[in-house]
């Protein structure tokens, strides 16, 4: 397992743990001899020159970070094109592998000693990006520390190099602001957080639906999860960490741990049993020392869905968009069905999409078929990777507009007819998905920009009486 990889001045041991971008090894660091974690990132990430520089960069800054609740960085470095980063070996597992066994007191001390280290990065200009249960370890003193400080970002900074938008990895405790692949700060991070939490209390993810899109969206779109009536004194906790406007969270980790103590102290049993677990938990972690420190931790469900597949961020940037700007536009716009009135304000105008340029319909008149037509199949290959983005939007600039141009000037032009009909086709599977899970406002919007490439779309049409229905059943 370890023979092919060697790193100048490490020993490996054994394969410990094997995430998606990344393989770890427990190590002996030769000249400290000492144990360490070495993790050695993924050939194709080594591959990418942005991710190396990025790595390089954030592996720095992550080593600068020094907190008792956050992984402490040894080294980082290359070697024959193997990118590698030594930290700290946490023997005691992640709470991902431990979260069906916590109790209430021992989630909310392990949130509690993150929120801290939060707090800390984030004073110190640093935000994670990457807050979840298979990144919160524990040392064999059982105190809980956030690892992989810096790479998180890394890793994103090859999706956003090579496409339009740039999110990566599960979409389970994602910030709707992530989701929409929108500029995130440290508040993002306590999203993520309160979404972790939100998973230990309940015992089940806030979202759930069949794929990572979907999961996605219901983060910007669908209300803040209720934990069941027994914790409910620990709701305004989620509440106020997952809400939907940055605006409205905790503005630090620190008041997150205050609003922590405050709702402890409101209710003074919990408080005791919290002191107790302390020292319990402790004890607990020590007797599991031995055996986690060997365990090869699962792959888990992987959801990589920026490179390759849905970028889910994009079609979320493409709805928000489509919202602020398409919207109040389309003079057909369908009443909303089903929609809690304040998750649509939350949608926010992603960065990297212009303002439609006035003069951009008088462009197309400029373009001669041929060169409508190719850009029209080109920018619909870029939209289906990009969520839609160049296929229905920005206006005057998008398949659906181009194709539209064709028609005018060369009615029936087969070419065009099947490219649109292909665009209301992409929709169409889209909003599908979407009314699945129950999403019906990002329903909605891919029905009407579908109609708009393709009003007579069967499969269009029929969604929107699904819709229609729903708005008249709820
Ligand atoms: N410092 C460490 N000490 C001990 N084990 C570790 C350490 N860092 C990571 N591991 C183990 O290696 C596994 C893989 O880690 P890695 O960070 O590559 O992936 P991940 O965070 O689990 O998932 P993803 O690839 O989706 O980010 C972890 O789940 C953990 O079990
Ligand atoms: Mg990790």
């Amino acid at each position: 397992m370890t023979e092919n990889v060697q790193v100048s001045g490490y020993k490996l041991v054994q394969k410990i743990g094997e995430g998606g971008m990344a393989t770890v090894y427990l190590a002996m660091q030769e000249s400290l001899d000492r144990e360490v974690a070495l993790k050695i990132m993924a050939p194709t990430l080594a591959a990418n020159e942005t991710f190396r520089e990025q790595f390089m960069k954030e592996g720095r800054i992550a080593a600068k970070l020094t907190h008792p609740h956050l992984m402490t960085v040894h080294d980082i470095g290359s070697e024959k094109g193997v990118y590698y980063l030594a930290s700290e070996y946490l023997p005691a597992g992640t709470l991902r592998d431990r979260m069906q066994r916590l109790n209430t007191a021992e989630v909310l001390e392990i949130v509690r000693d993150v929120a801290s280290g939060l707090s800390y990065a984030h004073e110190m200009g640093f935000v994670h990006r990457d807050v979840k249960p298979g990144n919160i370890m524990f040392r064999s003193n059982g105190s809980a520390v956030l690892a992989d400080f810096g790479i998180a970002k890394a890793i994103k900074s090859v999706s956003a190099a090579t496409m339009a938008g740039n999110a990566i990895g599960t979409p389970d405790y994602m910030s709707p602001e992530q989701a929409q692949a929108t500029p995130v700060d440290g508040r993002s991070d306590l999203y993520s957080l309160g979404a972790v939490l939100f998973e230990c209390l309940a015992g089940h993810k806030p979202y759930e639906a069949g794929d990572a899109y979907a999961v996605a969206l219901m983060h910007v779109t669908e209300p803040v999860p209720k934990l069941p009536e027994k914790l409910g004194w620990l709701q305004p906790l989620i509440d106020k960490s997952m809400a939907k406007q940055p605006a409205e969270r905790f503005a630090t980790g620190d008041a997150f741990v205050a609003e922590l103590d405050r709702l402890l102290a409101a209710n003074p049993k919990m408080d005791a049993v919290m002191r107790e677990s302390r020292s319990a938990r402790r004890r607990a972690v020590s007797a599991a020392k031995s055996s986690s420190s060997t365990a090869t931790a699962p792959g888990g469900r992987k959801w990589i869905f920026a490179i390759g597949g849905i970028a889910a961020a994009i079609v979320l940037a493409g709805l928000s968009w489509w919202f602020w700007h398409g919207r109040a536009a389309t003079p057909a716009a369908t009443t909303i069905v089903n929609v809690p009135p304040p998750t649509e304000p939350t949608l926010t105008a992603p960065s990297p999409i212009p303002e439609p340029a006035p003069a951009a319909d008088a462009a197309l008149v400029q373009l001669d078929l041929p060169t409508l037509l190719s850009r029209g199949s080109e920018y619909f290959a870029y939209g289906q990777k990009n969520g839609g983005e160049k296929m229905s939007f920005p206006p005057g600039d998008n398949a659906v507009d181009l194709f539209h141009e064709v028609l005018k000037r060369d009615p029936g032009n087969a070419q065009a007819t099947q490219g649109l009909q292909k665009i209301a086709d992409f929709y169409a599977n889209g909003a599908q998905t979407a009314l699945k899970n129950g999403l019906y406002t990002g329903a909605d919007v891919l029905v009407e920009s579908g109609l708009r490439a393709d009003p007579k779309n069967a499969a269009l049409l029929q969604l929107k009486t699904q819709l229609a229905k729903a708005e008249g059943g709820g």
